[in-house]
């Protein structure tokens, strides 16, 4: 076997609870998971493209169903592009995490994808699915978060709700930076509560092959 190199960004202890929660119950939330000074720097350079006009507002849909619904979700996003060492160390320790995925439960995630976003205070985003079930799109969801601390009345927690009892809240994440959570993006139903301060994450999925089963998923 190939020893696999670790990478400090990612805590690798954890990948045996996250691969055994996703299997149990399709989700995973785990404190001091992602390096502290990484996401010091990720923030760091969150809030310069925030300083420098370069966030797009969000939408819902892909293709040409886009279209901007402050009343669903008011994050303003940057897809990661590999431009900072930061980004890259990121997305290197998410590549180590799709490998583990592979190997322990044969998803054949192949493309990862992720995007900055900061919710200005008063911004939420209503409960949804990040993949409607039967499209060969997104399979895990990832999200990391930035801001070094959180009070516990900031509000802006993402709620986790049990993909078979979706009124049921499973869970509560405090936005704070090193908490690492992934889920079932098909099944599993979330939502973020509106935030009373600057909220900085990083929302990223892991997909299959997007032409499976002859149908082609269209660009972003
Ligand atoms: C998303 C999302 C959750 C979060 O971007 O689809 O659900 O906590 N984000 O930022
Ligand atoms: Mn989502």
């Amino acid at each position: 076997m190939i020893p696999r190199l670790a990478n400090p960004a990612l805590d690798t202890a954890a990948l045996p609870r996250l691969v055994d929660a996703l299997v149990e119950q399709g989700w995973y939330v785990g404190e001091d998971v992602i390096d502290g000074e990484l996401c010091i720097e990720l923030h760091r350079e969150l809030i310069g493209l925030a300083d420098h006009d370069a966030l797009d507002v969000a939408g819902i849909g892909r293709g040409r169903a886009h279209a901007l619904r402050r009343d669903i979700r008011g994050d303003a996003i940057r897809w990661l592009d590999r431009e900072s060492l930061a980004q890259r160390r990121y997305l290197e320790a998410m590549g180590e995490l799709q490998n583990e995925l592979n190997q322990a439960l044969f998803l054949g995630l192949f493309e990862y994808e992720a995007h900055f976003a900061l919710y200005p205070p008063g911004a939420f985003y209503r409960k949804h699915l990040d993949s409607f079930r039967g499209r060969a799109n997104r399979i895990i969801s990832t999200v990391s978060y930035l801001n070094p601390g959180w009070p516990a009345d900031g509000g802006g927690e993402m709620v986790l709700f049990d993909a078979m009892d979706p009124e049921r809240e499973v869970a509560r994440v405090r936005p704070t930076a090193g908490t690492f959570a992934c889920f079932l993006s098909e099944t599993v139903p979330h939502e973020v509560l509106p935030t009373r301060l600057p909220r900085a994450s990083i929302a990223g999925w892991f997909r299959r092959n997007a032409s499976l089963g002859g149908r082609v998923d269209p660009a972003r």
